[in-house]
């Protein structure tokens, strides 16, 4: 996608509905509209008046560093430890009894509330499990779990005695698992027999069994028991497995927090870029931690002693580290963990527990939204959701329909809708509305909160003027910014620094518009990364996959646009000489085989077999056109292929194969 090519373009400025902020919401707000100002003036002033919202063991003594650019340190001298802000000093300021996670199972009535003394006595048992595991400070542990409490309590142990967590999504492979453990050297991992998915048991830990045949690094795995699911006759390495039971339950209550340095690494999260290796993004303690929980505070007005509070992203992915574990927790609030499927048992789940638990802030994607749109407002409408004050929406822009849905049928038409931008990278929302402060504009992420600043440039780094589109970029370093790439500092500098190098900005890979009142519309990814239902694909990655199939000599792979999903996976594949035809299951057997290199959530929507791809004189492969084909477009410029004639060749194989 190109920035000017984007078809919404031409109608953002259109948009002309305005939602002001309730009136009772924005005289309480939690931050107030002179605050952008007043962190304009000195940004490095401002971040450190939010550290104030942490508890340090040690004071910082530089805010920023940026002697060595980019490679920036905030609150360098500072000591702290994040579980401790997380979960202790709760329960010392007397709000041990406080519901910090009102968990919801998948079976229905299969609930647990954990107060924060709960929680800081199982965040200890953890830290000191795994202490006796032979787990050190920097040493990393790998966590693939389902949505259980235990997710959240493996992550905040190791945040405690320092070793890195790196959450892997459990719906990713074994090979992709074990890519990550071998790219992070994992010492231990934890993972569970299973979780509930849509009513039935579904097995987590024969992938680390297989994961384990691929790469060596792991010394043990601590399994906790969810679903009592047999783990088989091969499914249990006595020198390697250790039941969480038999380890954390057993173990004292008692551990001491060890103040760490500001600096020190917190997590590393893989995720999709460019090429066919997943990056690996670190985050450090300190900046991380007032990042997270003052955006928290402020783009969701969170009120600590009032708000139950609901994010429903898997702890698999940024969403979750950012918004469900460390900056909800930091700041104390409630908040429900729910393990499945929104429509397991009955389509109204979601709705039922707004309802059951009084969920006041709900922050959600909008390929949900949009599955939810088109089941029809009768089901949301059967229940009583007048709890709700505040909704979140992230991962790929809303489109204006589902924003006034959501608004409407969710929000009853009261409720100010934050559309947050963000990313992995960037640790925490960085453009958005406040929502006692900014009016809504569906479809807008509007501006850069306060202390954040970005903007939309053109191919020199230029700011465009308003209602013009170009690049987006963040112009100053901001506390939760990534500080490197796990072990390659190169392609941190490649990525995100040497786009607008002289400039010194930070490169986001998506393109975005300003209108005319110089509010920021993101319109998507200017690489080849996909978005998938708010997921980070690489189309490297997935054509790495394809042709590591036996029968495929060559594969592209475009996003194409996808009602439900945002985009969807389209393949274009030659298949080897000896291969034929490939046989009459080719395209279920490549689908499958996507599912087993990556995970599901990569499977192609569509496969098609070609005979040749189009390619420039030079040999790169033109995805522009392919996205013309997969998307029903009449096929754009094809002067720059070397042999203009393929694109004939695949626009007749499409049409005689649908
Ligand atoms: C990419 C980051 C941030 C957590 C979830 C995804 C897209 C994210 C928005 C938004 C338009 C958005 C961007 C971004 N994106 N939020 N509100 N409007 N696009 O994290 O996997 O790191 O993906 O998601 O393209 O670069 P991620």
């Amino acid at each position: 996608m190109t920035v000017t090519d984007h078809e919404t373009l031409a109608n953002l400025l259109q948009e002309d509905r305005r939602f002001e902020p309730p009136a009772e919401l924005a005289a309480n707000a939690n931050v107030t509209a002179d605050a952008y100002e007043h962190a304009a003036k000195d940004r490095q002033a401002f971040w450190a008046e939010q550290a104030e919202r942490l508890t340090w063991a040690e004071r910082w003594n530089t805010v920023l560093d940026d002697s060595n650019p980019p490679f920036f340190k905030w609150f360098t001298g500072g000591k702290l430890n994040a579980a401790y802000n997380c979960v202790d000093r709760h329960v010392e300021a007397g709000r041990g009894d406080k519901v910090a996670i009102h968990w919801v199972g998948e079976p229905v009535d299969d609930t647990r509330d954990i107060t924060y003394a709960q929680l800081k006595d199982e965040v200890s048992q953890a830290a000191n499990a795994l202490t006796s595991l032979g787990v050190a400070t920097g040493d990393r542990v790998a966590i693939y779990m389902p949505m259980i409490p235990e997710a959240i309590v493996a992550m905040l142990a190791c945040a405690r005695i320092g070793a890195p967590h790196t959450v892997v999504f459990g719906g990713f492979s074994a090979d992709a698992l074990a890519s990550r453990l071998d790219d992070c050297q994992a010492k231990v991992v934890i993972t569970s027999d299973g979780g509930y998915r849509r009513g039935a048991p579904s097995a987590l830990k024969p992938a680390v069994d297989e994961a384990r045949t691929k790469t060596d690094v792991v010394e043990k795995v601590l399994v906790v028991r969810r679903t009592g699911q047999d783990l088989g006759p091969d499914g249990w390495d006595d020198d390697v497995d250790v039941w969480w039971d038999d380890v954390v339950a057993n173990a004292s209550t008692e551990h001491t927090p060890e103040a760490f340095d500001a600096e020190h690494p917190l997590y590393v999260m893989y995720t999709s870029g460019t090429t066919g290796k997943p990056k690996g993004i670190l985050h450090t303690t300190g900046g991380y931690l007032v990042g997270t929980s003052y955006t928290h505070h402020a783009v969701f007005d969170l009120k600590p002693d009032e708000d139950v509070y609901w994010c429903t992203a898997d702890i698999g992915w940024v969403t979750g580290h950012s918004y469900i574990v460390y900056g909800p927790l930091a700041n104390g609030v409630t908040q429900v963990l729910y393990e499945g499927t929104p429509d397991s048992p009955e389509r109204g789940r979601w709705w039922q527990i707004i309802e059951q638990y009084g969920v006041t802030v709900f922050y959600t994607a909008p390929t949900a939204i949009r599955s939810f749109m088109k089941q029809g407002r009768e089901i949301p409408d059967q229940r009583d959701m007048s709890s709700v004050r505040i909704l979140g929406s992230v991962g790929e822009p809303i489109n204006p329909e589902a924003y006034i849905w959501y608004r409407n049928v969710i929000g009853g038409d009261r409720t100010p809708v934050v559309d947050t931008w963000w990313q992995t990278e960037t640790g925490m929302i960085m453009i958005s509305p406040l929502p006692g402060v900014t009016h809504g504009k569906p479809g807008s992420a509007m501006t850069p909160i306060p202390g954040v600043a970005a903007d939309v440039v053109d191919d020199d780094g230029n700011p465009v003027p308003n209602g013009s589109g170009g690049y987006l970029v963040v112009t100053a370093p901001w506390p939760s910014m990534l500080r490197t790439l796990w072990g390659d500092d190169d392609r941190y500098v490649d990525t995100y620094w040497s786009r607008f190098k002289k400039q010194g900005y930070y490169f986001a890979g998506d393109g975005a518009k300003k209108d005319t009142d110089g509010d920021i519309w993101v319109l998507g990814r200017v690489d080849d990364v996909m978005n998938v239902s708010g997921h980070r694909l690489s189309t490297t990655e997935i054509e790495s996959a394809l042709v590591s199939h036996p029968k495929v000599a060559e594969a592209a792979v475009v996003g194409a646009k996808d009602e439900d999903t945002g985009q969807a996976v389209c393949a274009f594949v030659i298949l080897r000489e000896n291969a034929g035809d490939g046989g009459a299951d080719i395209v279920q057997e490549l689908r499958g085989h996507v599912r087993k290199e990556i995970g599901p959530i990569a499977t192609p929507r569509q496969i098609m077999i070609v005979p040749e791809l189009p390619k420039t004189r030079s040999g790169k492969i033109m995805r522009r056109l392919l996205r013309d084909v997969a998307e029903h477009r009449e096929v754009g410029d094809v002067t720059t292929l070397a042999d203009s004639s393929v694109m004939d060749l695949i626009s007749q194989g499409m049409s005689s194969s649908s």
